[in-house]
């Protein structure tokens, strides 16, 4: 984000070193820096003028930012890609094992998904916002808990599948293909959504009228935006919050 800012612009490019930034943070050009409770409420787009993606470089990662490269990767797979998510269902194990051949190929998935959707939207101002699957939820619990991005992304993309089921969108079905697969994973947790979480997300999202656009699911694969009101927000959020106390 200094790069994108400092004399306004100066050259830049990315040598990206976890699995987290080799499949997502490290494409499309959008920097932020978090304002209080707020993540990336500053920020900027810039597209850097290379991106440098070596598995190798993964070696040395620890195996929990693994896990949060892992949540990430399978983000891209449920809003875009049905047979890559059976894939990655099938070779977590290796590709957290730093298998070179696994790795290789599913990071180069995942960095076509990522670059498709951003070649079209590079401002996000329509279907880039799919990539936002998952983070409207895991965002909070990712500051209040401050639990790796990737896992808390995990978790709210099981929250946003469970919104869609509530929501009459997805079939029951799909969202326990996604939790069979995230639990796998290692991927699976429980937190409680924090208090105020219903605020939060309409002031992040700029809220209009009473309601905000949010990424939901048809089916694993195939992800779409709909409009949610704020009162039912709020009453998804009671739901869900009573159901997780009530099975701890
Ligand atoms: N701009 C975007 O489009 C976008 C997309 C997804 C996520 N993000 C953001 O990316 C951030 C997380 O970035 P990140 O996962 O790359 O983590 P990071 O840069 O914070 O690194 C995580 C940890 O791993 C260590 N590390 C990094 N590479 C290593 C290596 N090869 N060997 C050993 N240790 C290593 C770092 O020192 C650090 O402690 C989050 O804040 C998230 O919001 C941005």
């Amino acid at each position: 984000m200094v790069a994108s800012v400092y004399m306004r612009g100066v050259r830049h490019g990315f040598i990206s070193t976890t699995l987290l930034s080799q499949v997502d943070a490290s494409i499309g050009g959008k920097t932020g820096v978090n304002l209080g409770e707020y993540k990336n409420i500053i920020g900027t787009f810039r597209q850097p003028e290379f991106v440098l993606c070596d598995h190798a470089m993964l070696a040395t990662l620890p195996e929990s930012e693994m896990k949060s490269g892992l949540g990430e990767l399978f983000k891209h797979a449920v809003i875009r890609d049905r047979n890559l998510f059976f894939d990655i269902s099938a070779l977590a194990g290796q590709a957290m094992a730093r298998d070179p051949e696994v790795l290789g190929d599913l990071i180069r998935r995942a960095v076509r998904i990522k670059a498709g959707v951003v070649r079209h939207d590079p401002f996000e101002k329509g279907p880039r916002r799919l990539l936002n699957f998952g983070h409207t939820f895991g965002h909070p619990l990712e500051t209040h808990y401050k639990i790796p991005h990737g896992v808390a992304v995990a978790q709210g993309m099981i929250i946003a599948a469970e919104l869609s089921v509530w929501m009459g969108e997805m079939a029951n079905p799909e969202l326990k293909l996604l939790e069979g697969a995230l639990e796998k994973a290692g991927l699976l947790t429980a937190y409680l959504l924090p208090s105020g979480v219903t605020g939060m997300i309409s002031r992040d999202k700029k809220s209009e009228s009473g309601s905000v656009n949010f990424v939901l699911l048809r089916s694993v694969g195939r992800a779409v935006i709909k409009r949610i009101s704020v009162t039912e927000l709020q009453a998804f959020v009671n739901y869900y919050n009573e159901k997780e106390s009530q099975s701890q």
